[in-house]
């Protein structure tokens, strides 16, 4: 059953190699017999009334928010501000005259995001969940819901939600794209199925991610992520992931900051892990990577198929540029799994971190 572990030795192994099915499922769920989006109206009716939207969510539903925005805002044109949910709940920003707020939880019971939801209602403004478990309390009391239809997610650290989530963030943007009959040639369900051919080829490289986990992981006290555009919201992911499971300190930087600060860190050896799929930042982000390679840096890259270079870790299967970030996050997922292996963690119980945190 789905909340067995099956020949796994871990849910999180086991969660990883789901996401192919779960973003087929959602393809799926999305779709009508006339292969047209199927979204209630009122979702449709929400997003179109607003002047922005206000994605709130925490750890890596956060992070699928700052992919949710590039989506709304490149597909269909709605400005969007992502908050993590206990800043926004203690220190409210100004809003626009006609918000909508979007709830983005995989478990739909985090506190700090019901928080936020509790104060937007009383304030008469529209909301909508989108959660991996219906029946949960952020369902229950937002005005609308988007599920993310991955089943159940067992290991603390994220995985196929995170994925699910983006998914859906891409069929709401194309949706609201046609609702405001904007031109745009950015088929989400068609492209989405061309992800889960990706993801499949990715988790196949288990053997590949395993040797990176080992040459690169095994004994670093710190590694660095670095990406730009829509690469800099999956290696603040990725660095998440790692530090979850493996406790190594790991931060992801927008490429072009280093030099701001970060890049008086490197020393001899020290493992910088590079996103380079995003084409019209491909020659900057690999001018960054030479800038850490002189001071020491021991680099991997990771980059996409028509971008990569000799050399390269890992080349993921060309995916349409706005859907990056569901196929570059896999190696990441999987490097941070061998290595938190590797180093005897807990993989599917790290310590300190509860799968779902009810209290604020
Ligand atoms: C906890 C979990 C994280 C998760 C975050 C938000 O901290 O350990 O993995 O990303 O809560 O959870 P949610 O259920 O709201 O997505």
């Amino acid at each position: 059953s789905d909340t067995e572990k099956g020949t796994y030795a871990h849910y999180m192994l086991k969660e990883i190699d789901e996401q192919p099915f779960v973003i087929r499922n959602i393809i799926q769920q999305y779709q009508d017999e006339q292969n047209e989006i199927k979204l209630s109206k009122d979702i449709r009716k929400a997003v179109g009334n607003a002047d922005r939207i206000y994605i709130i969510a925490a750890g890596t539903s956060y992070h699928a928010g700052l992919v949710g925005k590039e989506l709304l805002e490149k597909v269909a044109g709605i400005p969007v501000e992502v908050h993590i949910a206990s800043e926004f709940l203690y220190n409210q920003p100004l809003l626009s005259e006609k918000p909508l707020f979007i709830f983005i939880s995989q478990s739909g019971e985090t506190a700090d995001s019901r928080g936020v939801l509790v104060n937007v209602k009383k304030a008469g403004l529209p909301s909508v969940t989108i959660t991996n478990v219906p029946g949960s309390t952020l369902d229950r009391e937002a005005d609308f819901a988007l599920y993310t239809y991955a089943g159940p997610e067992i290991a603390v650290a994220s995985t196929k939600a995170y994925t699910a989530q983006m998914a859906v963030l891409s069929i709401l943007a194309m949706d609201a794209a046609i609702a405001k009959g904007i031109d745009t040639d950015f088929d989400a369900i068609h492209e989405l199925s061309i992800v889960a051919n990706a993801i499949e080829v990715l988790t196949d490289a288990k053997d590949e991610m395993e040797q990176i986990a080992r040459d690169y992981l095994l004994e670093t006290r710190n590694a660095f992520f670095i990406g730009r555009g829509f690469d800099y919201h999956v290696v603040q992911e990725g660095a998440l992931k790692l530090k979850e499971i493996s406790y190594i300190q790991a931060e992801g930087f927008a490429g072009g900051e280093l030099k701001h600060g970060t890049i008086a860190l490197i020393e001899d050896g020290t493992p910088v892990i590079a996103l380079a799929t995003q084409q019209s930042v491909n020659l900057n982000i690999r001018g960054n990577l030479q800038e850490v390679v002189s001071r020491g840096a021991n680099p991997c890259v990771v980059s996409m198929d028509g971008l990569n270079r000799k050399g390269d870790n890992v080349v993921i299967p060309k995916v349409h540029d706005y859907l990056t970030p569901l196929a570059s996050v896999i190696p990441l997922q999987l490097i941070s799994y061998y290595a938190a292996l590797h180093r005897g963690c807990d993989v599917d119980k790290p310590r300190n971190l509860a799968k779902s945190v009810t209290v604020e």
